[in-house]
């Protein structure tokens, strides 16, 4: 291993008892900026606790969960701890049909934010001389900007080249000798198939030798389709935006977990029902407490995401707990091309047009080699034959869901009694058929 700004030894490989004694001093930290927020110093009135109560990092138990909701209901500022003059960006999430999250970062956050997806990167083997190319989404995602300036700081030729427009992607990993792509693994595929087409073999006309890939969970056996079709290796990035985006944990060369950067995080395992913890090793609910954020401290906050934390030691020597490759999520949560999506925001769309009746059943599934699609299917009340009135509507109704959940669904309109909504006696709204676990 080569020793650089952005391995390093002593915080990578740090016996666990000092990490431990570093966790509490920055989750003590922690605390004491987190009330400075309204929502925290709300709530840690109402359950009669205060910063000097954190002694030791059992005392964790002693703090409040956060979630999603929290971050909606003091929508925009209600978790930030510090003015907003000291605040120089937000990141937020997309949808209009409620309060979006925000999360908010002073400048040391984003320095933080770059060092965390540096030493990821460093780890899984970049190198100053190789050329960086980021197919995620920019603007609100967090996986563009987070990423750009993560392998800025590794002192990579970085290409922005954003989502989509695959033939331009081929086109600039050809021409710009790309050697490490960033991509959610169902565009990864995407571009290797575009690539069949095209007639370009990537191990032998491209320079690729690295591939990260995350913000979206996968199978094992789509990661070694992937780094068979590529000739490269292809390594898991677990990011959440509501931490700062990717840089939260990551896969080193082993392939056998993704580190969780605890000099950042405090990192618990829940039963989501009961909220006590999961036995060790035990799958359960991820919960995140940050120890390394000015602007937006969050306390044992609630992903959502199902997995474990790896027991033992990997063999490349980092200390840092080891989460397993996630087995889905706690809620109803979408993910697709790598778009966060609530069935919620589209039932509110649907729900607005007087036309339709309130049975919709929404599909998702890999079709090759276009990729990931999601069909709505949603009952008209009355479905008549006039071929324009309901192009029309479906036209309306498409472009008002891509406005909401920023991806473009197909819609079909269906007359009503045709959808087979109830499951015994639950209404299925979603049905899966890609093959994630
Ligand atoms: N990343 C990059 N490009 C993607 C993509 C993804 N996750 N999913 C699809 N694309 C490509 C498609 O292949 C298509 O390429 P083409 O121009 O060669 O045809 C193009 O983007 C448009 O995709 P399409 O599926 O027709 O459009 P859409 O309206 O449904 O999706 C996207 C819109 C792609 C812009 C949206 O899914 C997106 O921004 N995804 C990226 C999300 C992201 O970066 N997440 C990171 C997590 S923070
Ligand atoms: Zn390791």
């Amino acid at each position: 291993m080569s020793y650089s700004n952005y391995f390093n030894p002593e915080l990578e490989t740090m016996p666990r008892e000092q990490l431990r004694e570093l966790q509490l001093e920055r989750l003590q930290k922690t605390v004491r900026q987190c009330v400075k927020a309204p929502f925290y110093e709300q709530k840690f009135k109402e359950m009669g606790i205060s910063p000097e109560d954190i002694k030791s990092l059992d005392d964790l138990q002693k703090l409040p969960f956060t979630t999603k909701d929290d971050l909606r209901e003091f929508y925009p500022w209600g978790l930030t701890a510090v003015p907003l003059k000291e605040c120089v960006r937000l990141h937020s999430s997309s949808g209009t049909t409620g309060n979006p999250t925000v999360v908010t970062h002073t400048q040391k956050d984003l320095d933080e934010w770059a060092n965390a997806v540096a030493r990821c990167l460093w780890m899984v083997g970049c190198r100053p001389e190789d050329v960086f190319q980021n197919s995620a989404g920019y603007g609100m995602f967090t996986a563009g900007l987070g990423f750009q300036y993560g392998a800025e700081r590794v002192g990579m030729l970085t290409v922005p080249a954003a989502a989509g427009n695959t033939l331009r992607q081929i086109k600039f990993i050809k021409d710009f000798g790309t050697t490490v792509v960033h991509a959610i693994p169902s565009y990864a595929s995407r571009i290797y198939e575009v690539m069949r087409e095209q007639g370009i073999d990537p191990r032998k006309d491209t320079r690729l030798r690295v591939l990260c890939i995350g913000a979206e969970p996968h199978s094992e056996e789509q990661r070694q389709r992937i780094e068979e079709n590529f000739g490269v290796k292809a390594y898991n990035s677990y990011g959440i935006s509501e931490m700062m985006g990717p840089g939260v944990a990551f896969e080193c060369p082993e392939q056998n977990g993704n580190h969780i950067w605890e000099d950042y995080f405090i990192v618990e395992i829940i039963d989501p029902v009961t909220l006590q913890p999961s036995k060790p090793g035990e799958f359960g609910e991820l919960v995140i407490t940050t120890i390394n954020r000015e602007a937006m401290p969050l306390l044992r906050y609630r992903t959502r995401d199902l997995t474990r934390l790896l027991p033992g030691e990997c063999p490349c020597g980092r200390t840092h707990a080891r989460i397993d490759r996630l087995r889905g999520r706690s809620d109803d949560m979408i993910i697709l091309k790598g778009v966060n999506i609530f069935p919620i925001q589209i039932e509110k769309i649907l729900m607005n047009f007087k036309e339709l009746s309130t049975d919709y059943l929404i599909t998702l599934e890999t079709i090759e080699p276009q990729g990931d699609f999601m069909t709505v299917e949603v009952e008209v009340k009355e479905f008549n034959d006039d071929y324009q009135q309901i192009q029309g509507l479906t036209r309306e109704i498409t472009r008002q869901l891509k406005d909401e959940i920023l991806i473009t669904p197909k819609v079909k309109l269906v007359p009503k009694g045709t959808l087979a909504v109830s499951d015994e006696k639950k209404a299925v709204r979603v049905k899966d058929l890609r093959k994630l676990f």
